[in-house]
């Protein structure tokens, strides 16, 4: 049956025949066999390391890690994309993903902006004990936060939020560096002054090009500031942006800014189509996130048993995967907010919790796989790694 089935498809005699003369004439074909999977591997290498050649501080809470490959070869990347750095703090093994802020015409280096955040896990660890000299490793670039120049235009507008600007920056070095024909309208919400990021670059590299106009919007100002003030509401963005249908938007920022701004930007009646997002990392809050059971608190801990040979303790507020890593359960991961699936893991029984922005596929759902990153335990769970 098989075999009159194949003999049906058309071009699979020919095939059947060419394989036989290759097997006759030809070096073995099984010489060929993992040849392409090796050049893939050696240009974008699962694993790189990369060495710490310098840090540059950028403001009080912000430094750039700029890193260089000891082996002279950094894979390409599209502005907009991240490399998932993996360390060891305290024993536990995890990881962070950071978009890279250097252009991608620079090919001598990676720049990684890191904002330190109150008893941040990794950033500070980046910040405080990571010194030049040393080496990291990561990912090779990956993501989809970048330009389609089949889809997005000439005429693009960066909306970001405190260290949502690294994708941009990225994006705005290439296009003004290279003379790229393409209209970039940054609004950037910082909540001092003191916080915006590469404000003196910014400001030089409007001077220099017509093609980029940049808005602040400060949270909290100075008594002397006369920029826009508050958040990054739709009459900000009304107000800065002209012409509003032939717009592209990019949104970039920690969740709490993501969805203040997608808000207002549905109340402009601008289609989902022409916004493309990228969210930093897990809620602070996931408790106040929709959905979210009235029942669990954050602090509530639960039993997670794993391939029914051990388990761990899991606490509700903070990703399942975190919980792993700190009983030394670590999980191949890439994006940590619900968007890759390289983490995708099944689920046997329980409850999670997974905020929309999750990326869940058809299959996931029906056949009970969950993304740990940003998969919250509401009861005990059994999962099978
Ligand atoms: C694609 C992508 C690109 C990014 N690029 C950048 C970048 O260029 N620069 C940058 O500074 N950051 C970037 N980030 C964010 C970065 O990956 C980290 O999330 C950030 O540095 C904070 O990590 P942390 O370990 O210091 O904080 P964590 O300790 O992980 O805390 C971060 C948040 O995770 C939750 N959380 C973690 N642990 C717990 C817990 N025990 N209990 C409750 N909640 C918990 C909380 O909501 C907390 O606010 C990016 C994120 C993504 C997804
Ligand atoms: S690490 Fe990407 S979905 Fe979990």
């Amino acid at each position: 049956m098989k075999s009159y089935i194949k003999s049906q498809i058309e071009g699979y005699g020919d095939i059947v025949k060419e394989n036989e003369i290759l097997r006759k004439h030809a070096d073995k074909p099984t010489n060929e066999r993992g040849e392409v999977g090796k050049a893939i591997n050696r240009y974008h290498p699962p694993r790189l390391e990369l060495k710490v050649s310098e840090i540059i501080r950028e403001t009080e809470s912000t430094s750039t890690l700029r890193l260089i490959s000891p082996s002279g070869y950094l894979p390409p990347f599209q502005a907009g994309q991240y490399i998932n750095l993996f360390v060891e703090i305290n024993g536990i093994r995890t990881s962070r993903p950071y978009s890279i802020s250097s252009a991608p015409n620079q090919v001598g280096y990676y720049d990684l902006t890191v904002r330190g955040l109150q008893e941040g896990f990794v950033s500070d660890h980046l910040l405080g004990e990571i010194s030049v000299g040393d080496v990291l490793s990561a990912t090779s670039p990956t993501g989809n936060f970048y330009y389609n120049p089949l889809f997005h235009g000439k005429n693009l507008v960066f909306i970001a939020g405190g260290s949502g600007i690294t994708p941009f920056m990225s994006m705005i070095r290439e296009v003004t560096d290279r003379g790229l024909e393409r209209n970039i309208h940054l609004i950037y919400g910082s909540r001092f002054e003191s916080d915006i990021v590469f404000a003196q670059e910014l400001e030089e590299r409007v001077r220099a090009h017509k093609n980029l106009i940049v808005t602040h919007v400060i949270s909290e100002p100075g008594k002397d500031y006369s920029g826009a003030k508050g958040f990054i509401t739709s009459g900000v963005i009304k107000n800065a942006v002209n012409d509003i249908p032939d717009k592209m938007f990019y949104v970039c920022g920690p969740e709490a800014m993501y969805s203040f701004v997608l808000k207002e930007l549905e109340t402009m009646s601008i289609p989902k189509r022409k916004i493309r997002v990228e969210v930093f990392g897990p809620p602070a809050h996931i408790e106040q996130q929709p959905g979210w059971p009235e029942h669990v608190n954050p602090n509530d801990r639960f039993q997670v048993h794993i391939n029914k040979d051990s388990h761990i303790e899991a606490v509700a507020g903070e990703p399942l995967m975190n919980s792993m890593e700190r009983m030394g359960k670590s999980l191949p991961a890439s994006c940590r907010s619900g968007e890759c699936s390289l983490c995708r893991t099944r689920l046997i029984s329980g409850k999670v919790y997974q905020p929309a922005t999750v990326k869940m596929r058809k299959s996931d759902v029906k056949y009970n796989y969950i993304h740990p990153c940003m998969a919250y335990p509401l009861e005990d769970l059994e999962l099978s790694v």
